[in-house]
């Protein structure tokens, strides 16, 4: 790699000091102990079991419909905190706590406004997370020390059954080492957690395929601290209001963003991402491929393969439709990984309400670079 793009990747990379965890040994991928579910059917016994991980300070594995969660019992200091050691996380990024029910959010939260109980009516179960102010029980560990905290109630039966069975809500975050592509498969989460957990269910791939929308709804109008599958326009209709924070609209960092997660390098493969809008980008493209021979490039992209690529470039489709994009994501820039690819050039779907949540994991992936 030239030494002008080595600076370029340095510079863009400086808002994450911390280093990225090394991925699973044959060895501890071996040595981890699984537990496969059906989907369909889910296996009582065995979340019994799996529940009892958790009730006794373990920590879990296990599918939800947007992405794979690590989770412990979220009353739990000491269980959480080794959340944050398998996951290489920074000790300022907050966790989720996942309830059973919807009604259970009163047993967290306080001030609960008749916003976020329309918000839970229509949203939950599923991929939406409200930040409310906290209840003193939900340990500092869990909020990273802030005067709130971020509740989600998932549709996953799996998700749904373990926390039932467990009776404490479940702290997770999505099941990747920090800084690394959030796990959509099974297979995803072997690479990055075998060997860093006490039980790893296995189960079919993530529904949707993105984190849940995070919502502030600590003040009167909504405010979107990360997009995803619900948009704006959905969550307006059942409040009045709804406003995306500006840390995710200006496409920088800012000193203090509004998500504490918001503010480190994220869902990075190995590759190096570089990013173009629709308009113009086959050109550049091909400029800057054939000013680097040498390089492996892909090139993630929603529709078909360009009939002109080069055939030794590799080709991720993220499909044809906002569904396909975010079910495929993260997916294809772990493909990179595997495939050994030194740049991963991607074109952005055009810009909408339901396009944000991929474009914006594109853009953190990339580190905010354009070609
Ligand atoms: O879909 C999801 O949300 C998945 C699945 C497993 O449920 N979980 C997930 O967790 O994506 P995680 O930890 O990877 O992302 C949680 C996000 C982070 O950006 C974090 O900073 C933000 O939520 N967050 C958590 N608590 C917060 C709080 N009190 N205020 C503001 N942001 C908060
Ligand atoms: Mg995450």
């Amino acid at each position: 790699m030239a030494d002008k793009d080595n600076e370029n990747k340095t510079e863009n990379s400086k808002i994450s000091e911390v280093k990225k965890p090394k991925k699973a040994s044959p060895q501890a991928i071996r040595d981890q102990r699984l537990m496969s579910i059906n989907p369909d059917h889910p296996e009582p016994i065995l979340l019994q079991r799996a529940a009892e991980v958790i009730k006794k300070g373990g920590t879990v594995v296990f599918p939800t419909e947007t992405v794979y969660g690590l989770g412990a019992n979220g009353l739990d200091e000491k269980a959480c905190l080794k959340i944050y050691q398998a996951k290489g996380r920074p000790a300022d990024n907050p966790l989720i706590l996942h309830i059973a029910k919807p009604e259970h959010i009163v047993r967290l939260g306080e001030d609960i406004s008749d916003n976020v109980r329309r918000m839970a009516k229509k949203f939950w179960p599923g991929p939406l997370t409200m930040v409310v102010k906290r209840q003193d029980k939900v340990p500092d560990v869990v909020t990273a020390g802030l005067d709130t905290v971020a509740i989600r109630c998932p549709k996953d039966p799996i998700a749904h059954a373990l926390i039932s069975y467990a009776g404490v809500p479940i702290a997770a975050p999505s099941a990747n080492l920090s800084g690394s592509p959030s796990p959509t498969k099974a297979a995803h989460v072997m690479e990055d957690m075998a060997g860093r957990v006490d039980l790893i269910i296995t189960s079919r791939d993530a529904d949707i395929g993105v984190e849940s929308t995070v919502v502030d709804m600590t003040g009167d109008v909504p405010v979107i601290l990360r997009p995803g599958r619900i948009t704006r326009e959905e969550i307006a209709e059942v409040c009045g209001d709804c406003r995306i924070s500006p840390a995710i609209l200006e496409h920088h960092e800012p000193e203090h963003p509004a998500s504490p997660g918001m503010k480190y390098t994220h869902y990075s493969p190995e590759a190096q991402v570089i990013l173009t809008e629709q308009d113009g980008s086959k050109d550049r493209i091909k400029a800057e491929m054939r000013s680097h021979p040498d390089l492996n490039y892909a090139l993630i992209a929603p529709g078909e393969r360009p009939a002109d690529l080069p055939e030794n470039v590799d080709f991720l489709s993220l499909g044809e439709k906002p569904e396909d994009y975010e079910h495929r994501l993260f997916a294809a820039l772990r493909k990179t990984d595997e495939d050994h690819i030194d740049r991963a050039l991607v074109i952005l779907p055009e810009a909408s309400e339901k396009t944000l949540a991929v474009r914006d994991r594109l853009m953190h992936a990339a580190g905010y670079q354009y070609l």
